[in-house]
């Protein structure tokens, strides 16, 4: 287990926080060493979203995941079992597949030919008698741990303790529950976009209540005042319910017009846009016409990859087709107000004017992933950079 230095349950405990009044500090989002530090304590043992079950139907299909270094594959067996391996060969550590999809009846290394099966087996090994120890049941495929939540795949690159995304998600199990995830279908290709970012950044983003009616006229058209944000412990939801009272933007009107009823879910969820974000770093947008989930991989201390895929239950009306179309469009303007604010705030965050700002009390999802960093990498109480070297003493 990676060693956190704090026990978990504490992590998201509502103890009296002596910083709980302040945001994290802008030299947070841009220095080496904390970056360094949250990768191990913060990224490599929490759980990351790969794909949806759907997305691997056939044995020898596979999908991959790069992250912090490490190459992950999760690939249906011919047993039907979904695994997770590291994408490494164990005989010279070649990278066993390229690319983010594929399938396979077995995997075999490009470099000398070493063949696995879809459970991770090593059956072949060319020139075998040249290596007499060799024992081809200990040289399978690394593992690497996996969960499966209603249909969607995870996986963690270590254990230090974090809740399951079954447990975090448990207090929304009841709301969630009608949307069907497990008989979702993809509806988009994978998207992963480079952003000069630090990781944190976008996520604060995420949750940032306060932001939205001064800088999204287009969901503040669509919410009016609806718009509510809440926190559980490991992850925080915010909801916004259209209103009838036209948008004078097209795509808005459209969509508030035209979106069909949706046979499988409650009154309250046919014009709801509801979000999830779950901690640390992905969170999923829940409309009744689609679910996308994002999912924001830290490259550096400046940079960042965000990975996107959208889903829906198969339905093949006209309306649908196009409230999904009029969807995109919408978000599509939200992301490029998101994008040129938190562009500013990366760089406002270099500024050695800066230290931190005050939190609001409204501010309950900031206020916990705050938190939860600041337990997890205490020099996070810090305003300013301590001097360089910081993590090594
Ligand atoms: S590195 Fe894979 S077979 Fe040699
Ligand atoms: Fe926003």
């Amino acid at each position: 287990m990676a060693d956190l230095g704090t026990p978990v349950q504490d992590i998201a405990s509502q103890a009296a926080d002596p910083d709980a009044d302040w945001s994290l500090p802008g030299w947070i989002y841009t220095d080496p060493e904390f970056h360094q530090l949250e990768i191990e304590r913060i990224i490599r043992p929490s759980w990351q979203i790969v794909c949806h079950h759907s997305d691997l139907a056939q044995p020898g299909q596979w999908r991959s995941l790069d992250i912090i270094g490490e190459s992950v594959i999760v690939v249906r067996g011919e047993d039907g079992t979904i695994r997770a391996f590291a994408n490494v060969c164990r005989h010279r550590a070649m990278r066993l597949v390229e690319g983010t999809a594929g399938c396979a009846r077995k995997l075999v290394c490009p470099y000398h030919a070493w063949t696995y099966e879809t459970d991770g087996r090593l059956t072949g090994v060319p020139m075998k008698s040249d290596y007499p120890t060799l024992q081809l049941d200990q040289h399978g495929l690394a593992r690497v741990d996996l969960e499966l939540w209603h249909g969607f795949v995870f996986v963690r690159l270590a254990d230090a303790g974090f809740p399951s995304v079954a447990e975090m998600m448990a207090p929304c199990e009841a709301e969630i529950a009608p949307y069907r995830f497990a008989d979702l279908r993809c509806i988009a290709d994978l998207r992963v976009r480079p952003r000069a970012l630090n990781w944190k950044n976008l996520g604060d983003n995420y949750s940032d209540n306060l932001h939205i009616p001064v800088a999204h006229d287009g969901l503040t058209r669509l919410f009016g005042k609806s718009y509510e944000i809440g926190a559980a412990p490991w992850v925080d939801r915010l909801k916004g319910d259209l209103v009838d009272r036209p948008s004078s933007n097209p795509s808005e009107r459209f969509y508030q017009t035209h979106l069909p009823h949706v046979p499988h879910l409650p009154q309250v969820a046919q014009r709801r846009w509801l979000y999830y974000k779950l901690w640390p770093n992905m969170a999923f947008d829940i409309y009744a016409d689609q679910i996308d989930f994002m999912q924001w991989i830290p490259t550096g201390p400046t940079t960042c990859v965000l990975r996107e895929m959208a889903y829906a239950l198969p339905d093949d009306r006209r309306a649908m087709t196009l409230a999904r179309y009029a969807n995109g469009r919408i978000n599509r303007v939200v992301n490029r107000e998101d994008t040129w604010l938190i562009e500013r705030v990366q760089q406002g965050m270099a500024s050695r004017t800066y230290g931190a700002g005050p939190i609001g009390r409204s501010e309950v999802c900031l206020r916990s992933f705050a938190r939860k960093i600041r337990m997890l990498i205490p020099e996070a109480r810090l305003h300013h950079a301590p001097p360089a070297g910081w993590s090594q003493t």
